[in-house]
C-alpha cells in the first residue's frame, strides 16, 4: 500500500507527520509531504489510517501497490 497527500487539498493542519512520522515529513511551510516513495509497510497500515482519518482536509489517500 501507499499514501498519497493531494497538494491542493492539503491546508497544513499537521496531523499527518504528527501521528504517522515515519509515513510523512513537513515541508518549509509546515505542509504535509510523503516520506520517500510513500510506501507502507505492514506495521504502518494503522498508522496510515489513523493519518487518513484524521486529515481535516481529507487530503490523504492510502491506496493499493
Ligand atoms: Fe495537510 Fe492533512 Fe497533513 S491538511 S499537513 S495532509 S493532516
Amino acid at each position: 500500500m501507499k499514501v498519497l497527500i493531494d497538494p491542493e487539498r492539503c491546508q497544513g493542519h499537521g496531523r499527518c507527520y504528527d501521528l504517522a512520522p515515519g509515513l510523512f515529513v513537513e515541508d518549509d511551510e509546515g505542509y504535509g509531504l510523503v516520506a520517500g516513495d510513500g510506501g507502507v509497510a505492514p506495521e504502518q497500515e494503522q498508522a496510515a489510517r489513523l493519518a487518513v482519518a484524521n486529515c481535516p482536509e481529507r487530503a490523504i489517500e492510502l491506496v493499493e501497490g
